[in-house]
This record gives C-alpha cells, sequence and structure tokens, in this order.
C-alpha cells in the first residue's frame, strides 16, 4: 500500500524554551532512555520498575516470554497498587488532596491522600465482610464519583479484580458483562446526576440481574444514595445502602500483597464479533505504564492540578484518573458533569476556579466546544493551563489549533496520545518538551515501546506507507489475556494473518511522515469510534437483528462533525415490505430506542435506511463498501457487477 494523499498538516509547533528547560524529560534524556531501551530491553524496563515502584517483594524475573504470547512482567514480584496509590503517598504528605470533586450542580467536595485512604480502607474492610476473596470479581457500575474510586481501589486493596461497567451502559450489557465476569458483588448508586437531571441507574440494576433469572450470579448489591429522591427500589437481603455497608468498619486495612502477574481489573470493551472482549489487565506492568506516562507525557509536576475528563468506566478514566494519577501522588479533579451544564463554559469555569494546570479531554468534546461557543474561553482566566492532552481519536487540525490558541493561550503544548483499552497506557505521543508538534499526528513512540508499521507478511514498511499499526516487543502494560477467552486473545491481537503472530496488531492503519512522526488513520476492522468510544458494528447489527420486525441489518460508520464517526444502520424487515412514510419514520424511532435499551445511547443509530434487501455479493456477502459510500451521500463509483440486486442500490441512497 502506498499513501495516496497527504492530508496531514504539516505545520509543526517547536515546544516553548520555558517548557523545555523545566521538562522532566528533554531531548537528551530522550535520547537516553531510547538507548537504554535499545540495548538492554530488559534492563531498561527492570530499572524503572525498581525505581518507580515499591515493591513488597522485589522481582528477579522481568520478562518471561515462554507462553508467547502471553507474557509476564516482573511475575515473581508482589506489590499492593492500593499501597502504591495511597499509603505511600500518606507517609509523605497526608494532607495533600488527592481529588476535587466537582458535581454537575457546582458543589466542591475535597478529599486528601489519608482521608481516600480511610474511605478505602473502609470499604475494603465492609467487602471482606462479606467475604469477597483475593481473585473475586466485583461489578462497579457508578457514576464518575469519589465512590467509584473508592470501590476500584477497595477491590485492588483485597486483590478483588474489578470490572467497571460504563453507566451509560444499557441493563442488557451490563447483564452480559455480569455474566462473563461471573461476579458475586455489585457495586451502584440509586442514581446519577448529568446535565441538571437525575437519572436512576438502580433501575438498570434491577432489569439486568431480573434478565439474567436463574443465572445471576450476583449475591450483594451495594446501593450509594447519590439522588436520594426516595423512588430507588430496594431488594431485602440482596441490596444494601453504602452507608450501612461501610457502618462500624475499621478505616485501617492491611493491603493484600499480590503477585505482579495476579489480575488487577476486567474492562468489556467492542471488538469485530457481536460480544465484548473482557480485557484484562495485570497489576505491576499496568502500574508501571501508568506512572511512566504520567511523568513523561503529562509531565507531572508535584504542585499540578490535573484533570482528565474521562469517565471511570473507559480505560481513559481507569489509567488517568483512577490509578496514574494517584500513583504519582497528584492532585486530580473528578468532574461529575456533562461540559454542556449549565452552559457551556462548565470546563472554562472549573480550569479557573481550581487553577487547572494540565487539561485531558477528547477531540468529540472539543469539537462540541468550538461548535457552541468558541469565543467562551476567552471569558475566563485559564493562565493556569500549562499542558494539553487529547485522545481517543485523531484530533483535526482545526480542532487541535482552537485548542492550542484559544484554551492554551499558545503557550501549551497538546499531547496527542495513541493508545488503546488493550495497551493501558500511552503508546504514541508526543513529549512536550522533546519533540516538535504537528496538529494530528501522534509524533513518536514512548520510549521502550517498540512501534512500526508493516505489511501483511510483517515486513517493516518505510516512511510514507501505509500499513498495519503494530508493537514489535512485549511491553508491561499490555493486556494479559482476553477473560474466559484466551483463543480470543490470540486471534485478536497476534493474528496469523497479519505479521504472523509475532507482533501486537494495534488493529489501526497508520503510516510515517517524512520526520518519522506517526499519523493514524483509522481502524482496519468493522469498529467504529463514536465519540471516541469504541463500539462493535457486528454488536449493533445484532442487536437489530434480535428485534422482532427485523431480518437483517448492516452498520456502518459515516463521518460526524462533532461525534468523529457517527452510527448508519441499513435495515431489511421481516415480510420483506419496505416501510415508508410515517410508518418508516416510527419504525426508525422503536429501532433506536431498542439499541438504546439493549446496548447503550451511544450506540443509537443516528440514521436507518429501510430497503427490500441488502447489497450483496453472488456469495452473499453483504458489500459494505457500497453503504459507507451511500452512508456518507456519495457518488457510487464503484464497480456493482457482482451485486446481485443492483436495483436495491436506489432504495437505500434516499431517505424517506
Ligand atoms: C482506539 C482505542 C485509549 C483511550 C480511548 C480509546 C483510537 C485512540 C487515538 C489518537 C487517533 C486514537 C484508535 C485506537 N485512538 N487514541 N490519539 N489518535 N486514534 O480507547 O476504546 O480502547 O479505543 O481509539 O483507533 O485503536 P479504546
Amino acid at each position: 500500500m502506498t499513501l495516496k494523499s497527504i492530508t496531514a498538516n504539516q505545520l509543526s509547533f517547536v515546544p516553548n524554551q520555558d517548557f523545555v528547560n523545566q521538562a522532566n524529560i528533554n531531548l537528551q534524556k530522550f535520547n537516553e532512555l531510547n538507548k537504554k531501551a535499545q540495548d538492554n530491553y530488559e534492563l531498561y524496563w527492570a530499572e524503572l520498575a525498581r525505581e518507580k515502584i515499591d515493591w513488597h517483594k522485589p522481582f528477579n524475573s522481568v520478562l518471561n516470554q515462554k507462553k508467547a504470547p502471553f507474557f509476564t512482567w516482573f511475575e515473581d514480584g508482589q506489590l499492593s497498587i492500593s499501597y502504591n496509590c495511597l499509603d505511600r503517598h500518606v507517609k509523605n504528605n497526608p494532607n495533600k488532596i488527592a481529588l476535587i470533586f466537582e458535581s454537575d450542580n457546582g458543589q466542591t467536595i475535597k478529599v486528601t491522600y489519608k482521608e481516600l485512604l480511610s474511605k478505602v480502607s473502609q470499604f475494603a474492610n465492609a467487602l471482606k465482610a462479606i467475604n469477597v476473596k483475593k481473585g473475586d470479581r466485583v461489578i462497579l457500575y457508578l457514576p464518575h464519583s469519589i465512590e467509584a474510586i473508592v470501590a476500584m481501589h477497595a477491590s485492588a486493596r483485597i486483590g478483588a479484580i474489578h470490572s467497571t461497567v460504563f453507566g451509560g451502559f444499557s441493563s442488557k450489557a451490563l447483564a452480559d458483562r455480569i455474566l462473563d465476569a461471573n461476579a458475586n458483588v455489585l457495586i451502584t448508586a440509586d442514581g446519577q446526576h448529568r446535565g441538571g437531571k437525575a437519572m436512576s441507574l438502580k433501575t438498570e440494576v434491577d432489569a439486568a440481574i431480573e434478565l439474567l433469572g436463574d443465572k445471576n450470579p450476583i449475591k450483594h448489591v451495594i446501593v450509594d444514595k447519590r439522588i436520594n429522591d426516595g423512588k430507588c427500589n430496594f431488594v431485602a437481603l440482596r441490596d444494601i445502602w453504602w452507608d450501612d455497608f461501610i457502618a462500624n468498619k475499621p478505616t485501617e486495612c492491611t493491603p493484600e500483597f499480590m503477585n505482579s502477574e495476579d489480575p488487577l481489573f476486567i474492562l468489556y470493551t467492542s471488538g469485530s464479533t457481536g460480544t465484548p472482549k473482557g480485557v484484562q489487565h495485570s497489576i505491576g506492568g499496568y502500574l508501571l505504564g501508568g506512572i511512566l506516562s504520567m511523568e513523561w507525557v503529562f509531565d507531572y509536576k508535584d504542585n499540578d492540578i490535573y484533570w482528565c475528563t474521562a469517565d471511570v468506566g473507559w480505560i481513559t478514566g481507569h489509567t488517568y484518573v483512577c490509578y496514574g494519577p494517584l500513583a504519582v501522588g497528584a492532585t486530580q479533579i473528578i468532574f461529575e458533569g456533562v461540559p454542556s451544564y449549565p452552559t457551556y463554559s462548565r470546563f472554562w469555569e472549573i480550569i479557573e476556579k481550581n487553577k487547572v494546570t494540565t487539561f485531558y479531554t477528547a477531540p468529540t468534546a472539543i469539537r462540541a466546544l468550538i461548535k457552541a461557543g468558541a469565543d467562551l474561553p476567552k471569558n475566563h482566566n485559564l493562565s493556569s493551563l500549562r499542558l494539553l492532552g487529547s485522545v481517543g481519536e485523531p484530533i483535526n487540525p482545526e480542532a487541535w489549533k482552537w485548542f492550542y490558541e484559544v484554551v492554551g493561550g499558545s503557550r501549551c503544548p497538546i499531547v496527542d496520545t495513541w493508545w488503546q483499552t488493550e495497551t493501558g497506557s500511552n503508546m504514541l505521543s508526543p513529549l512536550p518538551g522533546v519533540q516538535p508538534l504537528k496538529p494530528g499526528s501522534c509524533v513518536a513512540a514512548l520510549p521502550g515501546i517498540m512501534a512500526a508499521i508493516i505489511d501483511e507478511s510483517g515486513n517493516i514498511l518505510d516512511k510514507n506507507n501505509t500499513g498495519y499499526l503494530v508493537i514489535t516487543k512485549p511491553f508491561p502494560s499490555q493486556l494479559r489475556t482476553i477473560w474466559n477467552n484466551p483463543d480470543r486473545f490470540i486471534s485478536s491481537y497476534f493474528p496469523e494473518e497479519i505479521g504472523h503472530g509475532k507482533y501486537y496488531v494495534a488493529g489501526d492503519s497508520a503510516y510515517l511522515d517524512n520526520d518519522g512522526y506517526f499519523w493514524i488513520l483509522g481502524r482496519i476492522d468493522d469498529v467504529l469510534n463514536v465519540s471516541g468510544h469504541r463500539l462493535s458494528t457486528m454488536e449493533i447489527e445484532s442487536c437489530l437483528a434480535s428485534h422482532p420486525k427485523v431480518a437483517e441489518a448492516a452498520v456502518v460508520g459515516r463521518p460526524h462533525e462533532i461525534k468523529g464517526e457517527s452510527v448508519f444502520a441499513f435495515v431489511v424487515t421481516k415480510g420483506g415490505v419496505r416501510p415508508t412514510g410515517e410508518q418508516a419514520n416510527s419504525l426508525e424511532k422503536e429501532l433506536r430506542d431498542w439499541v438504546g435499551k439493549q446496548i447503550g445511547p451511544i450506540a443509537k443509530p443516528d440514521e436507518i435506511r429501510f430497503g427490500d434487501n441488502l447489497p450483496k455479493t453472488r456469495s452473499g456477502k453483504i458489500m459494505r463498501r457500497l453503504l459507507r459510500s451511500i452512508a456518507k451521500g456519495e457518488e457510487i463509483i464503484q464497480d456493482v457487477s457482482t451485486l446481485e440486486n443492483p436495483s436495491i442500490l436506489e432504495h437505500l441512497k434516499n431517505k424517506i
């Protein structure tokens, strides 16, 4: 494959000297780190792991490749991630603020490291009291809150494996995850506040457990009273209020020291099939990735006020809210609400009020903010900001420029971080005191991360050739397996078809430009990226097809001004009669709600087209390429000679 057109903006922004002078990593250190990693890969990682992590029992084994691709790191070492994130800071600086909670309605709650450790310990003791043990799975279904951080750390403190389910997922999605993880305990809230509205979460939990019927493994549901509207359903013997759960429990709890390779959490993410994958991370390697990127990419300093806007339900909320910032002892903002409430100035108000220094968000939020009020940041004093970050999808140059100039006052470097649920921490990113920035490029691999672009046969490609983005050597923070499904782990990330199973295949296509900068072009599989969140076309298709009126469905992505990509569905109804007019409109609504209920509101198609059939080849394969063109409203220039029934294209092209 050769690159046809370089759409990239080749402007570069040289880091400002004041920033470079104070940066944790400058060019010289960057080169030294890279050289060390090249010369002795294992020693490089071992030294960093010894320096950055407090080990309960030191490790001797660094990387073990005997069971490749099930690699292990620091496997004979023992540690507690909770100790590393809490106790060690309490020893040095107990009254430092760990969390600044900004609630939806503007209330602020500050929690020191000492207070956070007490809360975590108390909750951990309560979990022990209901017999939660090392290795047990605990499901969290909570709003972005102090309680979510407490529950995750409490599970980790006693060696239980948490699986956090984003509060925007439906009861069906929750039920699937409960079942796959086979969890006995679920921690939730009565509801959540977002944008001035109170929404129930507990009703989804009750529905999920009901859906599971005889298969339900959940024995205890712990419920935080967040909205406290007196309407929350309560099931005696199974449910317990958070406050009653922790009542009279001691606020000290010795951490369980775990093997470095013990699982820390499972986080479900979409793949190219209909069922989500339980990405499993282990403790030591994951923690190391979080700490190094906090120091190198986010240039973490003791007096920073750090804010990552991601919800704890996603990987960004795990690594760059729950674990990374606490591991380095940071003060961070936890924002419960949405950027649009009470006005589109909310982010800028929070930054001004708290003197935020480091602000990490997603391109979709940036685009929405530009659209709603490009001038609004100018009404606020944002001079505390010194570093900006972007994650989740490629950032378009216009959004980059606005973020850089209007939010960052042309003073703050932007770290465009490429990584994935599976990689656990940042893989590609500029280091802010090192490389000049190019809007839209993730620049380079972090020291020690061996990224490359390959062709199908595994040949490493030169500059300006589009290919598959891979990581050629095992790295500490990578996923260890797919929960319950080691075969899927191998076929998804070390596929025979791409690179002969030798490399970690990320699932993105990318190229290197003339300066050796990485540019991500998008997914190579049937995975959509809607507002920085991963959705599987197959999952939405099977959801649509499970509706009683639907015979068949195909889902593709369509470029979207704010969300990056939006869900576009083609549907054939049962009986083959294509609905038109009002009938089509009402069925469209019904199906959108159906998807919202089955998966979650983020998966709802923006638009649905009905046809008598779908365009298929003679062998019966749906021609998705064609559907993508239709979704975009493009002229069809592709060869349709292999299409069995060309007339249906006319139906699908027009919205009725
Ligand atoms: C996919 C991973 C990692 C946190 C959020 C998403 C895309 C992620 C970037 C970026 C271009 C990006 C990739 C990747 N992606 N960051 N900076 N530039 N694309 O995590 O749900 O695991 O999705 O998001 O396609 O494979 P995720």
